[in-house]
């Protein structure tokens, strides 16, 4: 019987692919034995990806900001001239609010919710994700067949609580919430656009997932989680390789919440 799940020979394309979540995103398309291109603005973070990956030979690097769409076109070509098409295509790229990486936070006590971040945000998170729907959709219309995903966060349909960092004196900035709310519009969008073109559309939103945070953080977040628990980062391997392969051929606009429960509670 055909493995639903193959992604044999599908050549897809991750952005933000030096990041740390893209590492998982990688694993969960080598299982599949696809072909990867990662896109990403930090040319050494790529080098790196790449040589944590090392015996997997179908590894490709594009250095990129995903907001020059000059250099996306480009991308595309070099792409469609090799390999004919692209199949999927991850938007996972965004400006980095890792609570261990206050400097990127916006101070309470200068009363800046995020109106300094907002439009590079917005930017990168939507401007962005649109740009490379625009360039790397033109294969998949071409063809009437492809994927595309995009990683949101329970801030896609939550408030931040901002309790969780009053301990640190920063805040979860708005362009994070319109940002990350505004890819389900975005998916909805194309879902119903494409849907009679071979394009399916979801989203990803996966709560925070455990890393080095600093331990009142992880206390205080436990306590909102009806799990108890963060979200493991190889807990989003098997529902990358479910949303990028025909085992979800019927889904399209759809928003899968990865939060152990928080969001109901
Ligand atoms: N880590 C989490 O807990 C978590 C939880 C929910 C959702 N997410 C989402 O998952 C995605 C990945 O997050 P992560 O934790 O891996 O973050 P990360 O900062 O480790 O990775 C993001 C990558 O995007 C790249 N990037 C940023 N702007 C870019 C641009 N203009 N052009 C090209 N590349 C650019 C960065 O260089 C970085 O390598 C993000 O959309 C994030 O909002 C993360």
């Amino acid at each position: 019987m055909k493995d639903r799940f193959s992604l044999l020979k599908q050549n897809v394309l991750i952005t933000g692919g030096a990041g740390f979540l893209a590492k998982f995103h990688i694993q969960a398309l080598i299982e599949k034995k696809a072909n990867i291109f990662i896109i990403d603005k930090n040319y050494e973070g790529l080098i790196k990806q790449k040589q944590k990956f090392s015996k997997y030979k179908n590894i490709y690097i594009f250095n990129c900001d995903i907001t020059n769409k000059k250099e996306l076109f480009k991308i595309n070509k070099n792409i469609l001239n090799r390999f004919k098409k692209i199949d999927v295509l991850i938007n996972n790229a965004f400006n980095d609010y890792k609570i261990d990486k206050k400097i990127n936070y916006v101070k309470s006590n200068k009363i800046d919710i995020g109106i300094n971040s907002w439009h590079n945000d917005l930017e990168v998170g939507l401007t962005g994700a649109l740009n490379c729907i625009e360039i790397f959709s033109k294969s998949m219309l071409k063809y009437k067949k492809g994927v595309i995903l995009n990683i949101g966060s329970d801030l896609s349909i939550l408030s931040p609580n901002q309790n969780l960092y009053n301990h640190l004196k920063i805040k979860k900035p708005i362009s994070y919430s319109v940002t990350k709310h505004g890819l389900l519009g975005i998916t909805k969008y194309f879902a119903t656009l494409w849907a009679k073109k071979g394009i399916r559309i979801n989203t990803l939103s996966p709560g925070a997932i455990e890393l080095n945070q600093d331990k009142k953080f992880k206390e205080k977040i436990n306590e909102l989680i009806p799990m108890g628990r963060m979200c493991k980062a190889y807990e989003i391997l098997e529902i990358v390789q479910f949303l990028c392969s025909d085992a979800s051929s019927y889904m399209t606009g759809q928003n899968i919440v990865l939060d152990g429960g928080r969001s109901v509670w």
